[in-house]
């Protein structure tokens, strides 16, 4: 698949089929996304796969934390957003809403819990960095997981950037065995798209440009 094909038609995948992928398949999607420019060629992601009944037991401690404590989705800013931001996320839900509705299941429990369980994907990429680079770092795990995304889709398997896990990064640390130096950037949910659920078919929109770009000529 070429790439402008790829960037046209990814989208994020919130329903998976109940099937393994390969290790050879997420090898090669990792690879590809190894190939993302970072500064100075650090590399500073430090990458955790989790696969098949692992994944789906740390989906259950991070859902009974989840039930515990309560934290959702949401913008988490610090400061309150500029409204144009906070529009175009609620239109984002506001037109997720009736694809949950067709499936019969509650949105905020389908978005949190489903988030949590990574939408029932057989794999979740973690993404960490040391706790030694500066924020300005993270950029280079999301040149990452923009590669990795668009690998995926390009080789067949639907993904979906995760978050919210970012609020239990804790708990999954401690799943992981990983030191508290760590941080959690984000993880990616990867498998087979279950086509068939209406949320699957779901498309998001983006700003015209003019929106977002000021030239200087
Ligand atoms: C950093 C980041 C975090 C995200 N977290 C979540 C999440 O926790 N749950 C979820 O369902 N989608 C999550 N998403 C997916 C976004 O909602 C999605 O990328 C956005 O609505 C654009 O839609 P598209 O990916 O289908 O183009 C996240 C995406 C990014 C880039």
């Amino acid at each position: 698949m070429d790439i402008q094909t790829a960037m046209e038609n990814r989208s994020s995948c919130r329903s998976y089929l109940d099937e393994s992928v390969s290790h050879d398949l997420i090898r090669e999607i990792l690879s590809d996304a190894s190939r993302a420019p970072s500064a100075l060629n650090m590399q500073p992601w430090e990458i955790h796969v989790v696969m098949g009944s692992e994944r789906k037991r740390l989906s259950r401690k991070l859902i009974k934390s989840y039930r515990e404590r309560g934290v959702t989705c949401g913008p988490g800013a610090s400061k309150q957003l500029p409204g144009v931001f906070m529009a175009r996320a609620r239109k984002c839900a506001d037109d997720m809403v009736p694809m949950v509705q067709k499936m019969g299941i509650d949105f905020k429990e389908f978005v949190n819990e489903g988030s949590l369980n990574f939408y029932g994907a057989p794999c979740v990429v973690f993404i960490f960095m040391d706790d030694s680079f500066p924020p300005e770092r993270m950029v280079d795990a999301g040149a990452f997981m923009g590669f990795l995304t668009l690998s995926a889709f390009s080789k067949g398997l639907g993904s979906c950037p995760i978050g919210l896990v970012n609020s239990y990064s804790a708990e999954i640390r401690d799943f992981l065995n990983i030191p508290e130096s760590k941080n959690l950037v984000i993880s990616v949910a990867l498998g087979k798209t279950d086509s068939s659920k209406p949320i699957n078919g779901f498309r998001t929109q983006r700003a015209t440009l003019d929106e977002v770009i000021r030239w200087i000529d």
